[in-house]
């Protein structure tokens, strides 16, 4: 069974537990797109682990956890996360990186960081971390490869293409330092420390022998599928693909491999970063989310902003995504509402216009009105249940109306975060 994992929201859907969960019966975990934007917490036996680029998958025995070539790369960032798992006993040899992953390098940090910290109007909200110039510079075919750091030749030559439109732009676009070629090919010699000890040079052999094998292979996504860059609220998204079809992309594996898409969802919504959010609530309700459900960036600490649970995003989010299944986490944080809303249409503000499907011009978000249903809450607490009758009455109200309302089933339950705290149905 080869199952991918996908955030159906804005990211931060809670992700990273489900993934644990499903990884048990994984004996590959892939993780094809984005790079250490992405991040998340796992506690094991009162030890926590902080992950942002390598699989959780890791702090299993004998599970490959491979970076592929959709990833992008910081090497500083991956050297501190590799030696902090290190320090804490984890043994990486199982940890690979496909040599066609892409290099952040120092000069899309600083761009990242420039544009962020001199934009006001339009700003994206970025994590930081060199995300879109990585991206930019990869679809500009000027990007840094991690094989290249093994071949003096090759690298030469690249630079010798990069380096002169690099530092113009550098210089003269966003008046930031130049780069020498020794230094960037100094900075590559220590880049190719970093990773040698898990460059995966015959990964197609690897993808190969997993197939034939019929090993069972986790698709981990990162982000969500409203910060595609293609499907979601562009230009306020990631750079990267975080639906399913990233699994392929990125991978190095067909969309025939694949036999189920999990999105994972929340209860509600949340979004860190700017962006139209329709359902926002900016009110105590929003803050009482917040509060109760712990809503701060993994990443950058930043408070997430929330909203109530959005089916037109996630209808949308079930089509694009190409969603076979959903996996509702954080249901418990409704434990003490009196009610519940659900958005299930927008309204036009200018002319009345409702909109049961997804309007992708996000401009136009601004005159956009959630209309909701409301659902009386439960009143109790779910976190000690495990098995899906058990759920009270209005609570199985609200998960059949979420399935209809998005016409997708929802498999998996989450009413805490521990692993225990799971429903499966
Ligand atoms: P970037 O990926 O750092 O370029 O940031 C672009 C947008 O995606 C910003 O709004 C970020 O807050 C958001 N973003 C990136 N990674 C994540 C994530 O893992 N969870 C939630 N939001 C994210």
């Amino acid at each position: 069974m080869n199952r991918v994992i996908i955030g159906s929201q804005w990211g931060d859907e809670g992700k990273a537990k489900i993934t644990d969960l499903l990884t048990v019966n994984a004996d590959v975990v892939i993780r094809s797109q984005g790079g250490c934007n992405a991040g998340h917490t796992v506690v094991v036996d009162g030890k926590t682990f902080k992950f942002h680029l390598v699989p959780s998958g890791i702090l299993y025995d004998g599970k490959v956890c491979f970076l592929g070539a959709g990833t992008v790369i910081l090497p500083e960032f991956f050297k501190k996360e590799t030696d902090d798992l290190i320090e804490q006993g984890i043994d990486l040899s199982n940890l690979k990186i496909s040599p066609l992953a892409s290099i952040t390098m120092p000069y899309h940090t600083e761009v990242d960081g420039f544009v962020e910290s001199t934009t006001t109007k339009g700003k994206i909200g970025t994590t930081k971390k060199g995300i879109g110039p990585t991206y930019t510079d990869k679809m500009a075919r000027i990007g840094l490869k991690i094989q290249d750091l093994y071949s003096l030749e090759t690298l030469s030559e690249k630079l010798d293409v990069i380096l002169p439109q690099k530092n113009k732009v550098l210089e003269k676009v966003y008046g930031l330092q130049p780069y020498t070629k020794d230094c960037i090919i100094s900075l590559c010699e220590m880049y190719a420390e970093i990773f040698r000890p898990y460059v995966c040079f015959n990964w197609q052999e690897m993808l190969e022998t997993f197939k034939k094998q019929n090993k069972n292979i986790l698709f981990e996504g990162a982000q969500g599928v409203m910060l595609d860059v293609d499907y979601g609220t562009y230009p306020y998204v990631t750079s990267s693909n975080p639906i399913a079809g990233g699994a392929c992309t990125g991978s190095g594996y067909g969309p025939c491999m694949i036999d189920e898409v999990a999105g994972v969802a929340k209860a509600y919504v949340t979004r860190v970063g700017e962006g139209p959010f329709v359902t926002e609530l900016t009110d105590e309700i929003g803050k009482r989310i917040q509060d109760i459900g712990h809503e701060f960036g993994a990443t950058t600490g930043r408070p997430r902003r929330c909203g109530w649970f959005d089916a037109v995003i996630m209808r949308y989010s079930a089509l694009v995504g190409g969603l076979t299944t959903l996996a509702l986490t954080k249901i418990d944080v409704f434990d003490d509402f009196d009610e519940i809303k659900v958005c299930t249409a927008y309204k036009d503000s200018r002319n009345g216009k409702i909109y049961y499907s997804y309007p992708t011009d996000v401009y136009m978000h601004k005159y956009l009105e959630p209309i909701y249903e409301t659902h009386p809450g439960w009143k109790t607490s779910l976190s000690g249940i495990k098995k899906y009758e058990d759920l009270p009455e209005n609570a199985k109200k609200y998960l059949s109306r979420l399935e209809e309302l998005v016409n997708i089933p929802i498999s998996i339950v989450s009413v805490g975060p521990d692993r225990e705290q799971t429903i499966f149905r």
